[in-house]
């Protein structure tokens, strides 16, 4: 029984279930280092109160007998229109680190984002599930050779696709480990971060011209840098506020997907994230736009030091299916 009242077993069924076993299983600083937003937290809990705040007009007789959920993600098949996002020091939440999440995303049929702040490296992930799609996500922490070495390192590892994230050109004051005096391994040892603070659009058009690989922009809040980021040739504008750990008092991501959908157009993909942790959440983000992602694999790794992400997964799955067919709103239709 764990100290939540739950027999442990690992066959969860609910949600909290699997928060309530991390938080049991991981210290008290590595837990509050992965719930943890900037400052006040109020992108964070304005990342929900924009989900939340949208509510469901159901529609009946639909025949939802036979319903596909499934989704694509540069020509990839996903099981759901969900991915994993990019998560650093995977490292502290799990041993194997984020070949752990590669592995449990490719149990589940889905894409996960490998994060520069990850160990193992992108070789070792990628040699661990050399048949299964991923994409690589970089914070720019040095010259254009640096950056040059690492795109090439990702083609040749068979990543999809390339992901600058561009929210993070100072790290957010994250007052709960501020106050613990907490850093994580990544952070302990990172150097060469003003390299992320200088990175301009001049130096993406370069790297856009230079490689064929499909790039993505994370960390687009608003319409004017998801035009730009079209016009600077960007595959994919990912919305996101980086989980509310970056800007505190921003708009929750929701709110800003709209506008983004608006003026992206149709010229490039919109992927989202931000406080997305259930079916409901993915239909509602779909509605305006495809592809959220979501953040509880650490959540979930981080239960006795194994990966059991495909059993949220599987919730998630369950949940989808019955606000879908509940709804009846079949994915495939819209
Ligand atoms: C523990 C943790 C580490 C993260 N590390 C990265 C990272 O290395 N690179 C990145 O682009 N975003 C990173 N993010 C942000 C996520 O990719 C994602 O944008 C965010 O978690 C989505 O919001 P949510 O946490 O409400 O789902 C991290 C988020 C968390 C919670």
């Amino acid at each position: 029984m764990s100290r939540f009242g739950y027999r442990d077993k690992g066959d969860f069924q609910a949600l909290h279930e699997i928060v309530a076993a991390a938080e049991a299983n991981l210290p008290i600083e590595v837990w509050d280092y992965l719930i943890g937003g900037a400052d006040t937290e109020t992108t964070v809990k304005r990342n929900r109160r924009a989900l939340d705040s949208v509510a469901f007009r159901p529609r009946v007789l639909n025949d939802v007998e036979d319903i596909d959920l499934s989704g694509e993600l540069f020509g990839h098949r996903l099981r759901l229109p969900v991915f994993l996002a990019p998560i650093g020091s995977m490292q502290d939440f799990i041993p194997e680190g984020a070949e752990a999440s590669a592995r449990a995303a490719e149990r589940f049929g889905t894409m996960m984002m490998l994060s520069s702040s990850s160990s193992p490296g992108l070789e070792a992930v990628a040699a661990a599930t050399p048949d299964h799609p991923k994409i690589f996500q970089i914070y720019v922490r040095g010259d254009e050779a640096f950056v040059n070495d690492h795109i090439r390192r990702a083609i040749d590892a068979g990543y999809k696709a390339f992901c600058f994230t561009v929210d993070l050109d100072y790290y957010g004051r994250r007052e709960r480990d501020l106050a613990k005096r907490h850093k994580t391994t990544a952070r302990s040892t990172a150097k060469d971060e003003h390299y992320q603070s200088r990175f301009s659009w001049d130096d993406l058009k370069r790297y856009r011209e230079r490689y064929d690989i499909p790039m993505i922009l994370k960390g687009i809040a608003t319409a004017e840098d998801a035009a730009l980021a079209c016009e600077h040739g960007i595959d994919a504008v990912y919305v996101s506020n980086h989980g509310g750990r970056q800007l505190d008092h921003g708009r929750g991501s929701l709110d800003v997907l709209p506008e983004v959908v608006d003026a992206v157009g149709g010229r490039a993909r919109v992927l989202m994230d931000g406080g997305i942790y259930r079916g409901t959440d993915v239909i509602k983000a779909i509605a305006p736009a495809p592809q959220p992602c979501r953040r509880p694999i650490p959540t979930a790794s981080a239960r006795r030091g194994r990966t059991v992400s495909s059993a949220p997964s599987n919730c998630w799955r369950r949940k989808s299916v019955s606000v879908s067919v509940f709804s009846g709103c079949d994915l495939s239709r819209n």
